[in-house]
């Protein structure tokens, strides 16, 4: 996924173009570039790696104008050099793009045949190359612009000036989010509301196949047939300080630290406060009462939260619930719920796969339900119904408070379809409410151990390969460790279930192989303990995270001990989470690796 900011200003626009475009860097850092209209021409600059990078290259060769186009780049198609970066020009126009031109071989072929020669490997530079023509064919701006539009196919938000037009600015959303900024006598461009913060915060979200023609004292909206249409004006729910980082060296330590109250804003929402009782009642009768089964969708961590949720709404509501990675579902050909609901768990909305798999399930009946992060996503709009999560914005690449702000929000829902379907007594409601709204002060107390788990990180940056193990609702939480470890520390780790090490992974344990593993006191307790024994008994090193009637029965058994407060079988889950991210966090602070923006990953995969 990559970052698009545009200004269609009346003051000079190069800085704050990479101001915007910093707050975009954690969609992708693989290069970066801006293109101004200076007087008669656009010029550009770009450069390979982040933006302090391209900085670099304009404080050596300064641009500035009133018109301008910005983008920090995630490589689908072509190597991560400045080549490759864009804007790409041809002619009289520059463009940015995020997202994928599908058709882009086709049209370059055609445009080569048609004598005109490419200087990147990029699909994007066929978008410059398209309108470029059919401005020389003859056509104004923008209908080069709309005319080039109708021969894309994929999922693209574009952005493009022309060095004949001082005052043209146009974009397009198909796909790729894209969002329109209202200025003082200024418009503005960008793929999130987060990089237009600093300029406006009065928005609007183009939707799906819309396209705009800016000045900066104009806007119009017009719609995939070329139609002009309103769309809806609001104030952007960016909160600064949710996209500062503060006192912390790493937005992933202050999204880890922000928990408590990531939490409270996630779990709040659906509960009755004077009640304290579950507040969904009509939603879960609809969505659970009377469903054969579910089906629960995701990519990476937010899978995991899927993952996890399937003890919850099997064993609280005795709802099946099928869990699967979208990649594999969408192209299954799946067998499809008859009266359940499809669920699909988004941070960003806009993981292509994920939207893929809802997409499948609509055209085939199935209603979806988007447990998302961010409201106006892809994800988010094309569902038939949204649960947000209220995390706020997560900057840091390696999901953590929107992966606990999932799983309480998919707590929340697999209560509600015990209650709709009879097996939530009023008793129980108002412990499980009680232990939700317990969440956010025992999350406080679980990162209290951040000083004991940076000692132990501090032994595992040599480590070749660390398991993580759990059981039951566990056995998600060491998936979800080891992705964490290995996607900010670059330590190659595998989660496993404990009762699956004897049938093949225990050949990997010999002296000292970190062990990491997750068990609270519950009913599988002894067996995972019995298991610890088995590796230790090979030598492996087993740090072992539980809470106190855990730590007390496992005894010596463990090299290290991470402890985690008491809870049930809803709150502990969410609270394993806290000394992952924490291992996670320093091991990877302890190796020097890039934590917030680690190598080769996006924050959110846009693209198949
Ligand atoms: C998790 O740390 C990763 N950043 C990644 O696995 C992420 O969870 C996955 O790409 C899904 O993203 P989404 O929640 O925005 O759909």
């Amino acid at each position: 996924m990559c970052g698009i900011v545009a200004i269609a200003g009346t003051e000079t626009v190069a800085n704050r173009l990479v101001d915007g475009l910093k707050r975009l860097e954690y969609r992708g850092y693989d290069s970066a570039g801006i293109a101004v209209r200076a007087g008669p021409r656009v010029e550009r600059r770009r450069a390979q790696g982040k933006i302090v990078n391209l900085e670099a290259v304009m404080a050596e060769a300064p641009i500035d104008g009133l018109m301008g186009i910005a983008h920090t780049r995630w490589a689908t198609h072509g190597q991560p050099n400045e080549i490759n970066a864009h804007p790409h020009m041809s002619g009289k126009v520059a463009i940015v793009h995020n997202g994928i031109i599908e058709n882009f071989r086709e049209l370059r072929d055609e445009l080569q045949a048609d004598g005109r020669s490419f200087e990147s490997e990029t699909d994007s530079e066929v978008i410059a190359q398209l309108i470029d023509k059919n401005m020389n064919d003859g056509m104004d701006a923008v209908d080069a612009f709309e005319a080039a539009l109708k021969k894309l196919s994929g999922a693209f938000a574009i952005a493009a000036i022309f060095a004949d037009d001082t005052d043209l600015l146009i974009g397009a959303r198909k796909g790729s989010p894209l969002v329109l900024g209202y200025g003082e006598g200024e418009m503005f461009l960008g793929s999130d509301a987060i990089a237009l913060a600093p300029f406006t915060r009065d928005v609007t979200y183009l939707e799906e196949g819309d396209w705009v023609v800016l000045t900066p004292d104009s806007h119009d909206i017009r719609n995939v047939n070329g139609e002009r249409v309103n769309r809806p004006r609001v104030q952007s729910a960016v909160n600064e300080s949710l996209i500062e980082r503060g006192e912390y060296d790493h937005f992933m330590l202050k999204e880890i630290h922000e928990q408590p109250e990531s939490l409270a804003r996630s779990i709040l929402p659906y509960i009755d406060q004077a009640t304290q009782t579950l507040n969904l009642g009509d939603v879960a009768d609809k969505m659970f009462a009377g469903a054969d089964r579910a089906v629960a969708i995701a990519c990476g961590t937010a899978y995991y939260a899927a993952h996890t949720a399937k003890y919850w709404f099997e064993q609280k509501a005795r709802l099946a619930l099928e869990t699967d990675i979208a990649s594999e579902f969408r192209y299954r050909n799946p067998v499809l719920p008859q009266t359940g609901p499809a669920m699909f768990v988004s941070q960003s909305g806009e993981t292509a796969d994920t939207l893929a798999a809802l997409r499948y399930c609509r055209q085939n009946g199935t209603p979806a339900v988007a447990i998302v992060n961010v409201p106006e996503s892809s994800i988010a709009r094309e569902a038939a119904a949204i649960v947000p999560t209220h995390a706020g914005p997560e900057i840091g690449v390696a999901s953590t408070k929107a992966f606990t702000a999932q799983l309480s929000v998919l707590a929340v829902l697999a209560l509600n379809a015990a209650k709709a379907r009879g097996h939530l007594l009023p008793g129980e409601e108002v412990q499980a409410v009680k232990s939700l709204l317990a969440l956010p002060r025992k999350v406080t107390e679980a990162l209290e151990a951040q000083d004991g788990i940076r000692a132990i990180a501090e032994t595992l940056t040599q480590s070749r390969d660390v398991l993580f193990l759990g059981r039951g609702r566990y056995f998600p939480l060491a998936l979800e460790g080891a992705l964490k470890l290995k996607e900010v520390s670059y330590i190659h780790a595998e989660g496993y279930a404990a009762g699956e090490l004897k049938h093949g992974p225990i050949a990997l344990i010999e002296k000292d192989v970190p062990v990491v593993v997750i068990a609270p006191m519950d009913e599988l307790f002894e067996k995972t303990i019995s298991n610890v024994e088995e590796i230790r008994a090979r030598g492996a090193r087993v740090i072992l995270i539980s809470d106190p009637a855990g730590i007390k029965a496992a005894g010596n058994r463990a090299d290290h001990v991470i402890p985690m407060p008491e809870g049930d079988e809803i709150s502990l889950p969410v609270l394993a989470a806290v000394p992952l991210q924490l291992l996670a966090y320093h091991v990877a602070v302890a190796k020097g690796t890039d934590v917030d923006q680690p190598r080769n990953l996006a924050k959110s995969v846009t693209v198949e």
